[in-house]
């Protein structure tokens, strides 16, 4: 993974993709009987979630996620547990801490991410604009870099 530095030090100013990278506040139903979180869209995330997928069972010191999408936008809730993600434009980064059910992380089209230091039994929910397609996938970062600072 590549050191991560703060958005102002490697960032130009005309790159805003990395900033609509935010934490979302998610509508949470609190009552004697525990806590109910909504994600609906048009409401908390602007994008028809397509599919969904969690993880779960990452052993200690493993890191996910290390690809860009050309496209797909998603949200990302801990829904269990902790774990960071790293967010890369090809200009700056920033780390995101999720360890709230009741906040998700946007994260938008081309941006490369790491996920990190998961806690033992963590359970991480993705939801996602687009249907699963391998080709929409940027896997190699020299050509993602490539390809995101081509388009600033
Ligand atoms: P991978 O992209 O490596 O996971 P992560 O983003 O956590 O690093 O995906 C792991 C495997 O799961 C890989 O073989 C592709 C497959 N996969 C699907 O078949 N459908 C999906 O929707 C996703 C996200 C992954």
């Amino acid at each position: 993974m590549t050191e991560v530095v703060s958005e102002s030090v490697a960032g130009d100013p005309v790159v805003g993709r990395i900033s609509p990278c935010r934490m979302v506040e998610l509508t949470e139903h609190r009552d004697p009987r525990g806590s109910l979180t909504v994600v609906e869209s048009g409401k908390e995330i602007d994008f028809v979630v397509r599919r969904a997928y969690y993880i779960h069972h990452v052993p200690d010191g493993a890191e996910r996620g290390a690809h860009g999408h050309r496209r797909l936008r998603q949200l990302i809730v801990a829904v269990h547990g902790s774990f960071e993600v790293v967010v890369d434009d090809g200009y700056a980064q920033r780390k995101f801490l999720l360890d709230d059910p009741s906040r998700g992380l946007y994260v938008g089209p081309m941006i490369w991410r790491d996920m990190i230091n998961f806690a033992p039994g963590t359970v991480g929910l993705w939801l996602v604009s687009e249907t699963y397609d391998a080709s929409e996938y940027y896997r190699d970062y020299a050509e993602f870099l490539d390809d995101a600072r081509s388009i600033a």
